[in-house]
């Protein structure tokens, strides 16, 4: 991934497919024009890596030149060209080939069209590199077309947002969702994890997402999933990860927005986090962390029974439950522990102090994604 100004851009085309496409642009162009010797033009500024990439492989005598015309602000085309450079030689009767780098909306290539209208050139021809299929509302032919794209914003091999990035090999592509911070919480029961979710939620205002009051809230409005979910709970078995993967799916989706989310009760299991992650990959997005509360067992029953006594909770005033759901917690996670630890994204945070040294701790952590 890469940031130019305010954007984030992802890997979209490598350097060799570029080259690939180039060859082949070529190939077709010498094979069609035989014996004449044709003039390339390039349409600045876009098209300078283009054109030296593509004359230095035609394999046969050409000239080359280059006019200048500017369309684009940020990331969208506009309808107004200006000419940069015109023409500065006379082209009565030659095979004009148009390099482009990029079309889009075909308002460049009107321009050119109409630069060329009196000019009486034996032909025309319009070879670009990129095409984008979608944003085209012209009728002009392209005789050469390297690759056909989606109709999203890129940068690199010439091309440019705001001045920066036309000096990449390979091509990126916008991301639709920019930068976001995800975390999966964790913590053994008692850690603080819930105290802490709703600090980190307030201080980079996060959406909290936890996999329990999503089950709960998905079966107490009885969406398709929770019906689905609660068919599965309803005979004792378990949701199957797809369930769960769909449901936090659309809260992801419900907050598109967000600056990011703190997953908490989810993933448990490898399978699970990889799941996730193919998630957020699909919302051009990422696990950007693991973050989890480490706690020493010994305070964490001292904990858990102080608050067995006020809380009620069965679970909470047994000392052997207690120990098991700890033993528990340790024996599924440090798998995950690992999955995240191999791709550095494993950060561990002393839980024990108090509630604010904590807070800072992973303030800490936080400030680093
Ligand atoms: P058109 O006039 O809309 O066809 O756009 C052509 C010009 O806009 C190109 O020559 C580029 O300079 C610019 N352009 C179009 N699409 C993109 C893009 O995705 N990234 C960067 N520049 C672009
Ligand atoms: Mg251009």
């Amino acid at each position: 991934m890469i940031k130019l100004h305010d954007l984030y851009f992802k890997p979209f085309i490598s350097e060799k497919e570029i080259d690939t496409a180039v060859q082949t642009m070529v190939d077709g162009i010498a094979a069609d024009l035989g014996d004449e010797v044709p003039v390339f033009i390039g349409i600045l500024n876009g098209s300078f890596m283009l054109v030296s990439d593509f004359v230095k492989k035609y394999p046969k005598p050409c000239e080359v030149t280059f006019i200048k015309l500017a369309s684009y602000e940020g990331v969208k085309s506009t309808e107004d060209i200006q000419r940069l450079i015109g023409l500065t030689q006379d082209l009565t009767g030659r095979t004009v080939v148009i390099l482009e780098d990029i079309i889009d909306s075909g308002n460049t290539l009107e321009e050119v069209h109409r630069i060329f209208k009196n000019e009486n050139v034996k032909q025309l021809i319009i070879a670009t590199l990129f095409y984008k299929p979608e944003a085209y509302n012209k009728d002009f032919k392209l005789h050469y077309v390297g690759m056909e794209i989606p109709n999203k914003f890129i940068v690199g091999y010439g091309l440019d947002y705001n001045g920066l990035g036309r000096d990449l090999p390979d091509v990126y592509q916008l991301k639709t969702t920019q930068h976001m911070t995800n975390i999966v919480l964790f913590g053994p029961p008692g850690a603080g994890k819930g105290t802490q979710a709703n600090f980190l939620k307030e201080k980079y205002d996060l959406i909290h997402i936890s996999t329990g009051d999503v089950f709960r809230f998905n079966i107490k409005n009885e969406t398709a999933l929770g019906m689905l979910a609660k068919s599965f709970m309803d005979k004792g078995e378990l949701v199957p990860d797809q369930v769960t993967i769909d449901m936090l799916s659309k809260e992801v989706e419900k907050n598109a927005g967000a600056n990011g989310f703190i997953f908490d009760g989810f993933p448990r299991t490898n399978a699970q986090a990889k799941a996730l992650d193919e998630l957020m990959e699909n919302k051009d997005s990422q696990i950007n962390a693991m973050v989890a509360l480490e706690v020493d067992d010994e305070v964490l029953v001292e904990r858990l029974l102080e608050r067995g006594k006020t809380s009620g909770r069965t679970d909470d005033s047994d000392e052997n439950i207690i120990r098991n759901r700890i033993k528990q917690y340790y024996t599924k996670t440090a798998i995950l522990k690992d999955y995240y630890a191999d791709q550095n994204k494993y950060f561990g945070v002393d839980g024990v102090g108090s509630i604010e040294d904590i807070t800072v701790r992973l303030s800490t952590v936080l400030d680093k994604l």
